[in-house]
């Protein structure tokens, strides 16, 4: 059987003040989100809501313990209804602000030790374009215990509604812009070959791949610093579908070898992504170049206006390659030792992510990549 749905309810603004107008911030309400974000949106409009800000617990992407320091403090606000803005990192963490507090330690929910209950209201309000993160049950944090990212998807970690708003992307700075949109392009290549693919998923894992290229190539004819307002929304749009995408049908590989990476080296999300990306499409195309490979090479060339005797798999890797350029491994500080046992973490901690592989990867099909790009 296959299966599809479109959760949460999502809901389109043409400005932050729209948005502010139609929720009716309240006393009851906790806003969660990064300070300049806070500075910039909520601060002009004196709310009377309790305000969380994420650099206050730490930095970078979450952890457990990090997500440990922020539920201490939201539990004693009382509150009964969570908005978060922000990227990813904001969204994931607020959906377990939005949960019952059954334990102390996050790490008991991603060990499935406690109950997941959600008992208030969710709003998540997307501020990068890269990981969809308001429309999947899934939230990501660093194990510092395990030395790498894990994942957890459940259906209490879905918020009531997503809330677009382009505007709140114009001032993102190019590189997030850029590295936030590469994890959208991923989700949405990973989710096209998955083999729980279908026809809806489809549709959303190709608009979202067309949206981005469209807009990359803008983005290079552009060399402002910012992201150009007709972008922005495309790139919102792009990562909130795919993010329907790989919430139905999951993601693979891509993401698996990216984890250890991100997390020892602290690379963010969609920079980790974007290095394994060309390897691991080489590696499937040259285990199983017909089927769902055939037709995304096909959709491709389409999008990237190829000829004929183009290959679209080279087009693409230039493509990606002016916008953030290809670096080996070594240089975010990996060594040699960890090509080995980022291997091992990828078989022993990501088998959630491995089974949506498009063609099965051996160990040391996984250590082979690790070593290519190292
Ligand atoms: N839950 C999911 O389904 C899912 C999917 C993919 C990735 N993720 C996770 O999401 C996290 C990465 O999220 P991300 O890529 O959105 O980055 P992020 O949330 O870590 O933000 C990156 C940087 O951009 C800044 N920023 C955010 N919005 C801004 C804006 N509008 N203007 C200026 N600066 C802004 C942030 O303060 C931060 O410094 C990772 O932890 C990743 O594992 C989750
Ligand atoms: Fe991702």
């Amino acid at each position: 059987m296959k299966q599809f749905q479109i959760r949460p309810v999502i809901q389109c603004f043409a400005s932050f003040a729209e948005f502010a107008e139609q929720t009716g911030f309240t006393p009851e309400d906790c806003i969660f989100t990064v300070r300049h974000l806070h500075e910039q949106w909520l601060k002009p409009i004196k709310i009377q809501s309790s305000v969380l800000l994420f650099e206050d617990y730490g930095s970078g992407e979450p952890t457990d313990e990090m997500i440990d320091r922020i539920l201490a403090d939201f539990r004693k606000l009382k509150c009964k209804r969570v908005i978060a803005v922000g990227g990813g990192s904001v969204l994931d963490i607020a959906k377990f602000l939005a949960l019952k507090p059954t334990t102390d330690t996050a790490l008991d929910w991603f060990e499935s030790k406690a109950q997941l209950i959600k008992d208030k209201e969710l709003i998540l309000v997307p501020t990068t374009c890269g990981t969809g993160s308001e429309m999947t049950c899934i939230s990501i944090a660093g194990i510092l215990s395990k030395g790498t990212k894990k994942g957890l998807a459940a259906e209490p970690l879905f918020a009531d509604k997503a809330a677009l708003i382009p505007e709140l992307l114009y001032g993102l700075p190019k590189p997030v812009m850029v590295t936030s949109s590469l994890d959208a392009l991923a989700h949405a290549m990973e989710s096209f070959v998955a083999p729980r693919a279908h026809a809806y998923s489809e549709l959303f894992s190709m608009e979202a791949i067309r949206l981005i290229l469209k807009s990359y190539k803008t983005l290079l004819a552009n060399d402002s610093d910012f992201v150009v307002r007709d972008v922005a929304e495309d790139l919102l749009m792009a990562s909130n579908y795919a993010g329907i995408a790989f919430g139905n049908v999951g993601v693979g590989a891509v993401h698996a070898l990216a984890y250890p990476l991100g997390e020892k080296y602290h690379v963010f999300h969609g920079e980790a992504c974007a290095r394994f990306f060309g390897a691991v499409f080489q590696v499937y195309c040259s285990k199983k170049p017909a089927g769902k490979m055939q037709v995304l090479t096909r959709q491709l060339m389409q999008v990237l206006d190829c000829s004929e005797d183009q290959d679209p798999w080279v087009s693409m890797a230039d493509l990606l390659n002016q916008l953030l350029p290809a670096k080996p491994l070594r240089e975010y500080g990996m060594t040699e030792t960890d090509i080995e046992s980022f291997a091992d973490s990828v078989i022993l901690e990501q088998q959630r992510l491995l089974v949506n592989n498009y063609v099965e990867l051996s160990r040391d099909e996984i250590r082979d990549i690790f070593k290519t790009l190292w």
